[in-house]
């Protein structure tokens, strides 16, 4: 998909990781957040935003640097999907919260949020990337649920496609 392109900020891999399958599978363009791709924004109608959590609930670093750049970007009419990496065992009380962080930012500027997923096929206590019950985004968990991420993956780009085509 030409006009698709994958966002992500990683700091030991993980979401890096992901971001590169997703982007194969979408035959989408992709850039690492730490580059400041601002520029690109405008050259893409759907977008798949990365992030992995750190400190207790936080974006990654690169993410917290890049996000208010993004979010005076153009949005309108645009589709966005989120994905987020975290660790559900380590830190059930803030389970891929920093997905969360992103919808916030760009949940009014006009464009879609496409790609949620239901939360009960996950063991977690809190996360703040829920609304209504659903996760904004796809949540993966490379630390203790690595043998699900290919299938859960699967699944979530096959809905992308669909939403983005
Ligand atoms: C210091 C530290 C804090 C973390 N805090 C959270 C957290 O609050 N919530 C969560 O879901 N995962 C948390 N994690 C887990 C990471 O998000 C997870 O390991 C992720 O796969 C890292 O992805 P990355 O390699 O792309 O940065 C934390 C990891 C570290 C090392």
């Amino acid at each position: 998909m030409k006009n698709t392109v994958v966002l992500y900020g990683s700091t030991t891999g993980n979401t890096e990781a992901v971001a590169k399958t997703i982007a194969h599978e979408l035959d989408a363009a992709i850039f690492d957040v730490a580059a400041r791709p601002i520029s690109e924004i405008p050259k893409y109608q759907n977008l798949v935003l990365g992030t992995s959590t750190m400190g207790l609930g936080d974006l990654q670093d690169d993410w917290d640097a890049f996000l208010p750049v993004l979010e005076k970007a153009e949005f309108t009419g645009k589709k966005v999907a989120l994905f987020g990496l975290g660790d559900a065992e380590g830190y059930p009380d803030s389970f891929v919260d920093a997905m969360g962080i992103i919808f916030n930012a760009l949940k009014n500027k006009g464009c879609t949020i496409v790609g949620q997923v239901a939360s009960d096929a996950y063991e977690f206590d809190d996360s703040a990337a829920l609304t209504d019950g659903l996760f904004v985004g796809l949540p993966l968990d490379e630390d203790n649920e690595s043998d699900l991420t290919e299938k859960r993956l699967k699944a979530w780009i096959e809905l992308l496609k669909q939403e983005f085509s």
